[in-house]
């Protein structure tokens, strides 16, 4: 089955979800290392959202804590309280899948210690003095994180979509987690961009910007994916090629190369706004079914729930 589901026009302007953090939980103790059957290049391609999110959407916290005093709309500044609340659980729940990868023989480690790095030291604070520089580095960050939104609400999109995956057999923790997470970037879509043009804006920055955030996510994933397939302890020459991606995205269990090209000039579009594209209705409607969502409203948040256990 081929899936083609990419950002497409669908949902107005208009339309304002309150958004709220649901306290999910996940249990990964019967999914296996290949959870997309017999595809390990497709699964792995994936799961380098497991390497890249935990330290990027804790990134995207810390970046928007720090914003939060210059926001001069109160609708506006609920719904980035509302986006840190969810993007904290995502951050979470992803980081969760890697000890259950470390016990199935793939050790995360190396690769998420480079990851921390580049969030940590390279995208942090640098020291500056308050003035000019510290503000010009914050709107830079504020603008990274609108074009990296633009593809976490595109991957969104793409997998509440990709009835291939099903059809394929896959893992139905894992689609869930994905589905949850995806459910969420389609329902928060609009949040880093709206937060950019109320606090800059600038164009020059947004293509800068956007430029930057595509290269580094190109060079990461696959850089990810081929870790994932040479560590692979049961590929005995295990590697990532964009061949395999390429029949993954004719499949319908990745997103196919064509898709991702078309995301570009939208988001470089200057009448670019996220809520032209993906569907509201479509994300509610699988939060109001998602086996963690729907159990996450049945229980209060636990605060003691351990962190990092399968
Ligand atoms: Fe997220
Ligand atoms: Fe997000």
């Amino acid at each position: 089955m081929s899936n083609t589901a990419s950002l497409r026009p669908g949902s107005v302007a208009s339309e304002h979800t309150p958004l709220k953090a649901r306290n999910v939980a996940f249990d990964w103790a019967d999914t296996p290392l290949h959870w997309i059957p017999g595809d390990p290049d497709s699964t792995h391609t994936i799961n380098v959202l497991h390497l890249l999110l935990p330290a990027g959407e804790r990134w995207f916290v810390h970046v928007y804590k720090q914003v939060l005093p210059q926001i001069r709309d109160a609708r506006l500044r609920e719904d980035v309280l509302g986006f840190i609340g969810q993007e904290a659980m995502h951050s979470q729940a992803h980081d969760d899948v890697l000890p259950h990868l470390k016990r199935l023989g793939l050790d995360p480690t190396p690769y998420t210690a480079q990851v921390d790095w580049l969030f940590e030291k390279l995208l942090g604070d640098r020291t500056l003095p308050p003035g000019r520089a510290r503000q010009w580095w914050l709107m830079e960050r504020v603008a990274i994180i609108a074009a990296i939104e633009h593809y976490t609400a595109f991957l969104g999109d793409w997998v509440l979509n990709a009835g291939a995956l099903d059809a394929r057999g896959a893992d139905p923790t894992m689609l869930d987690l994905l589905r949850w997470h995806g459910a969420e970037e389609v329902e928060h879509r609009s949040v880093a961009f709206d937060l950019f043009m109320h606090v800059d804006g600038g164009y020059r920055r947004r293509v800068r910007t956007w430029a930057t955030a595509f290269a580094a996510l190109v060079f990461l994933w696959q850089r990810g994916t081929r870790f994932f397939m040479a560590n692979d302890p049961t590929l005995p020459d295990g590697r990532a090629s964009f061949r395999e991606f390429a029949r993954g995205g004719r499949q319908g269990v990745l997103p196919t190369p064509g898709a991702m090209a078309r995301s570009i000039p939208q988001y470089l579009s200057r009448a670019y706004h996220p809520s032209r594209y993906g569907s509201t209705a479509q994300a509610a409607a699988y939060l109001a079914q998602s086996p963690a969502a729907t159990a996450a409203e049945a229980h209060p948040p636990h605060p003691a729930r351990p962190t990092g256990a399968a």
